[in-house]
């Protein structure tokens, strides 16, 4: 894969962040094969483990994953995903977002589940997930709906986390 340019990723409370994506259909072949490196790019500049398309202002339903658990990289793209089982056992685990920078909560998600999606090429695909990458695809899964982590928090810890998103921002506006 050549070098790829990166993309500015959109921050809260950009509103395009709240938008509800729109399935990949065959006319987006193209657009979604262009799309798809360019995001990788930009989720391991930033550094990420995940990127959803509505971060870059695009409102398609693709995002990409890499755990980058080994020293290797193991891209996943994933073109209209749908979650058709999780598990009904809880797990709790500290979440951050490319598009709330510096900011982590504890998110309670289905520990576990099957997700179905479409690769680049457009073959069906299935997997099962646990641990941090069950947590990753729905909190992929999440944007392109217009969910964010902080959606799952109570009203009281949201909003302290928006009020120190945007105190941080204003501060790193004015270095
Ligand atoms: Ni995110």
């Amino acid at each position: 894969m050549t070098a790829s340019a990166t993309l500015p990723i959109l921050l809260v409370p950009d509103t395009r962040l709240r938008a509800k994506a729109r399935a990949v259909g065959a006319a987006d072949g193209d657009a979604v094969r262009d799309l798809a490196p360019r995001m990788l790019a930009t989720m391991y500049a930033a550094p990420g483990i995940g990127l959803a398309a509505p971060q870059i202002g695009v409102t398609l339903r693709i995002f990409v994953v890499d755990l980058q658990k080994n020293e290797a990289p193991d891209p996943m793209v994933l073109v209209n995903p749908e979650i058709t089982a999780e598990s009904e056992a809880i797990a709790v685990r500290e979440e951050g977002c490319l598009s709330l920078p510096g900011q982590y909560a504890e998110v309670a998600r289905p520990a576990r589940v099957r997700m179905r999606y479409h690769d680049l090429g457009g073959a069906k695909r299935e997997i099962e997930a646990e641990g941090l990458l069950a947590a990753c695809l729905q909190h992929e899964l999440d944007h392109l709906n217009g969910v964010l982590f902080v959606d799952h928090l109570s009203a009281l810890k949201r909003n302290m986390l928006l009020r120190k998103l945007a105190k941080d921002l204003r501060l790193k506006a004015q270095d």
